[in-house]
């Protein structure tokens, strides 16, 4: 592409299109500049600024302790390194829960001072009337069903969902598309399960850990890359092992640094 091309930015409606084109929505998650950057160069369609961040970034166990201004501080970072992707971040646990009220409230700061382009919700039927006052107001809303971090203590683990049965994700993603969300995450989902969740809604399902039947995916940045290396859930496919050449390149500066190997003139005044 020639430095002046113009660059097609995706929306929501790119987004929303995708699913009748047949063509696959591609979701990663991005925490700062740089990542962003190497995201949209890449052409991914989403950036997710995930409160996976929690655990990825700041080494907490869960997504718990996330709070809204980390949130506000991380996708900033992110706005910036992006001109194609769609902008989408998570609110956190706590933040739209407590009212409707409090959940709007929120929902407007985050948009406000962020510059995402829509936010992410876990939750299914029970959020869905949330769901609708908030794309009233102006919010583009990703839903989030299945294995839900956020409820981690409630679920009793990260547990996969949907092998007893479909029927109430199934209620939960035609409740989010009628109050208007315009994507779904399915999260930890058995493959029949996602199938019978993708094909009962008209926008697209975004999959992590629950099989090819969705209408795309969604990686965690550091998890495809080989970064972190905490524990590494069964659907992470890792697209490299960005950790071991880091290793090895802070290796090898200290062993030239002892050795006087570094600076050489090269990069010296
Ligand atoms: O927080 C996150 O990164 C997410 C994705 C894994 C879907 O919710």
């Amino acid at each position: 592409m020639s430095k002046h091309a113009e660059i097609k930015k995706i929306t929501v409606s790119t987004i929303r299109n995708k699913k009748s084109k047949n063509e696959k929505v591609t979701c990663v998650t991005g925490y700062d500049y740089t990542a962003a950057q190497i995201l949209d160069q890449a052409g991914v369609d989403i950036v997710l600024v995930g409160d996976s961040l929690g655990m990825v970034m700041n080494g907490y166990e869960n997504t718990i302790p996330v709070t809204l201004d980390e949130m506000i501080y991380h996708t900033k970072a992110v706005k910036r390194g992006l001109k194609r992707a769609f902008l989408v971040t998570d609110l956190p646990f706590g933040t739209y829960n407590v009212s409707t009220e409090k959940a709007i409230e929120n929902c407007v700061r985050v948009i406000k001072e962020s510059g995402a382009e829509a936010i992410k919700l876990e939750g299914g039927e029970e959020i869905a009337p949330l769901v609708e006052k908030l794309v009233k107001a102006g919010v583009n809303v990703m839903g989030h069903i299945g294995l839900m971090p956020q409820s981690v203590h409630v679920m009793g683990g990260y547990k996969i969902q949907g092998k007893n049965g479909s029927e109430q994700l199934v209620k939960d993603a035609v409740a989010l598309e009628k109050a208007g969300a315009f994507s779904i995450v399915v999260e930890g989902v058995v493959a029949e399960t996602a199938k019978k969740i993708t094909d009962a809604v008209t926008i697209p399902t975004i999959g992590i850990g629950a099989s090819v039947n969705c209408d795309g995916q969604v990686l965690v940045y550091h998890d495809m890359l080989g970064l972190f290396n905490d524990f590494t859930p069964k659907f992470v496919k890792r697209y490299a092992n960005l950790r071991e050449v880091a290793v090895k390149a802070v290796e090898n500066y200290i062993e030239e640094v002892k050795s006087c190997a570094f600076p050489d003139e090269k990069h010296s005044f």
